[in-house]
């Protein structure tokens, strides 16, 4: 269903006269449209009374969105028509018109592209929730309570016990048991520390999270998944290196680096002169996060990372100050186009 609604906002943000509109009505909403075909083609009978319940209100929710969205959309074109007199006689002269549709914010780009690269490796896309428990976001990642890596992520602690997850880490234990091995999976989501901000510091940033688990699986497989996966966000083959990094997690751990792209690892500004980049800590999972998630580490292994998310669209877009993602400000916002 997200997938469909990604689609469908990208679609109205080309759509530009009512045919077009009209074409993504169909689309959608027709009789043999995406949302109409998946509540179609879904097998009820198959489902739980809970699963029915979530499902159809999750169904309803995406219709009316799209609806919604529809008619604003057709509102806009016929506005934008009959400003400029039909698109016949379009006058380039005509100054100051602007539609202010909106753009996705480059954060969202950034993910839908991550979706759709990673499920080209067949990886599932899983959310976990913000608010966490100590449990999953530091204990089952074996990081026990006196333990210092719990000192590096300074961390939002709610009255409860409960805390705003401070890294997608959070959600490995989570996908372990609910899905088993093999599996592999990404899970995308917004991390929350009590940072003091700056142009590369923020208290709500996102990261993407993955792990894959099944027999035999080693370090080489982690290289090419990582390859595979800076090479196509940034469209051409990088270069990348391992240096040992320490989380309690993962055992070996890593920091994979990115030949610097800008200077080609000659030495720049941007890679302060080093030639790499770090860019994605990583390593193979470590046993006792397997048997927290209920997987026998002597039969299976596997690896996980953890992409900053937010650096990474800083890095696409050369953006500098990482503020900017967050402050509402469409300036901002409207000087990317999203391209899929
Ligand atoms: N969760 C770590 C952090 O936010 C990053 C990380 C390191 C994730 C190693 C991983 C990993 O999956 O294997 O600092």
């Amino acid at each position: 269903m997200e997938t469909i609604r990604q689609q469908l906002i990208t679609d109205l943000s080309g759509a530009k006269t009512p045919q077009d509109v009209e074409n993504a009505r169909v689309k959608y909403l027709g009789r043999k449209g995406l949302i109409t075909l998946a509540a179609k083609e879904t097998d009820f009978s198959k489902l739980t009374a809970e699963e029915k319940k979530s499902f159809g209100s999750r169904l309803n929710e995406l219709k009316n969105f799209a609806a919604e969205q529809l008619a604003a959309a057709a509102e806009s074109a016929k506005q934008f028509g009959a400003a400029v007199g039909g698109t016949r006689k379009l006058d380039l002269t005509v100054p100051g018109l602007s539609r202010r549709l909106g753009a996705l914010h480059p954060i969202t780009t950034t993910l839908v592209e991550l979706h759709q690269i990673f499920q080209g490796m067949g990886f599932m896309v899983l959310q976990g929730p913000d608010i966490e428990t100590e449990y999953y976001n530091f204990e089952s990642l074996n990081i026990p309570n006196d333990h210092p890596a719990r000192d590096m992520q300074d961390t939002f602690w709610l009255t409860n016990g409960m805390v705003m997850k401070t890294h997608t880490s959070a959600n490995q234990v989570r996908a372990l048991e609910r899905f088993g091995a093999p599996i592999r999976a990404i899970f995308p989501g917004r991390c929350f520390r009590y940072e003091a901000m700056d142009a590369s510091h923020e208290n709500t940033f996102y990261q993407c999270e993955g792990l894959v688990v099944d027999k035999n699986i080693s370090v080489a497989n982690l290289i090419a998944v990582m390859k595979t996966l800076l090479g196509e966000v940034f469209h051409r083959e990088v270069k990348v290196r391992l240096r040992p990094g320490f989380f309690p997690f993962v055992e070996p751990g890593f920091e994979l680096d990115l030949n610097c792209l800008i200077c080609g690892g000659t030495g720049c500004p941007t890679c302060k002169e080093s030639g790499w980049i770090e860019l994605i800590p990583c390593g193979l999972i470590h046993p006792r996060v397997l048997e927290y998630g209920k997987i026998d580490p002597n039969e299976y292994s596997g690896f996980a990372f953890g992409l900053g998310l937010t650096r990474l669209a800083m890095m696409k877009y050369g953006v500098r100050d990482i503020r900017l993602f967050n402050s509402g400000d469409v300036r901002f916002y409207e000087q990317f186009v999203a391209v899929m």
